[in-house]
């Protein structure tokens, strides 16, 4: 982003009463399904339009001022949908980073994929390689892309080289601490996320940064992710603004008494 448009950012999110950006938001984008079958349309319909709001939502976090913006885009369980929705889903992300990465370089947001690289086909790791090649320069917005992305097979790729590292004499076990661990994850460069929000009205993680989200805020919504515009990403922010974040301490207003 431009110091313009930063400025920009601030001026308008003190007018919509805005007090606090989350540095890091991650959404769960879910509801797709459910909103194409409601319309009489194919599953497949609500995650095509789930990308337009997808657009939208990386637009409106820089118009904002966020940092960092998580998206879930498929989950290492997604495999088991329907072979159908399964090569619909791949084709939407590789067509997303085909058409948009002009785009997004000219925005100068910077791609970061996390989940598995392991089992993935040789051209979508090409694929995925180069979106964050080609951005590595950028310094605005950093769109991580969740792909192949469950938290329990990340803390397992992360054991597994905590033991690498303890079996080469590297690390002894007794002292392994948080560090160590989260510098073993797919996020070690990227902050823990303030804010997860997910669309679609179920309440759950669904296996999504357990251990990355242990002092976020959580916002649920019921709208499913192809109506989740601009003004209901705002209200997610409205939201977090007005929480109070103790990290395991006391509120200020206590802390005296
Ligand atoms: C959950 O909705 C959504 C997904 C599994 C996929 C989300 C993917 C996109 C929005 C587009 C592709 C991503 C990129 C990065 C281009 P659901 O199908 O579980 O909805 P339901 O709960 O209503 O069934």
């Amino acid at each position: 982003m431009t110091a313009n448009v930063e400025f920009e950012a601030v001026d308008t999110n003190s007018e919509i009463g805005l007090l606090s950006v989350p540095r890091h938001v991650a959404i769960i984008m879910d509801g797709n399904g459910r909103w194409a079958l409601r319309r009489g349309l194919p599953r497949t319909e609500g995650h095509r339009r789930g990308v337009k709001t997808l657009r939208e939502a990386v637009e409106h976090a820089q118009k904002r001022g966020v940092s960092y913006l998580t998206l879930f885009s498929f989950s290492s369980e997604n495999w088991a949908r329907p072979q159908q929705e399964v090569s619909f889903l791949l084709a939407l992300l590789r067509r997303f980073v085909c058409d948009d990465i002009k785009d997004l370089i000219r925005n100068n947001v910077k791609v970061r994929v996390i989940g598995s690289r392991e089992n993935l086909d040789k051209s979508m790791l090409t694929l995925l390689d180069d979106a964050e090649r080609e951005t590595a320069h950028c310094t605005g917005l950093v769109l991580v892309i969740a792909f192949n992305y469950g938290a329990r097979d990340e803390f397992v790729r992360a054991a597994r080289q905590l033991a690498e590292r303890v079996e080469a004499g590297e690390l002894r076990a007794a002292e392994i601490g948080e560090d160590d661990v989260s510098t073993c994850l797919d996020t070690r460069d990227i902050p823990d996320p303030d804010l997860i929000v997910r669309t679609g009205g179920e309440q759950r993680l669904s296996n999504f940064l357990l251990w990355q989200a242990a002092y976020a805020e959580f916002y649920f919504a019921p709208t499913p992710w192809p109506e989740f515009g601009p003004d209901a990403f705002d209200d997610a922010l409205l939201a977090f603004s007005n929480r109070e974040r103790r990290y395991g301490g006391v509120s200020s207003d206590a802390a005296g008494t």
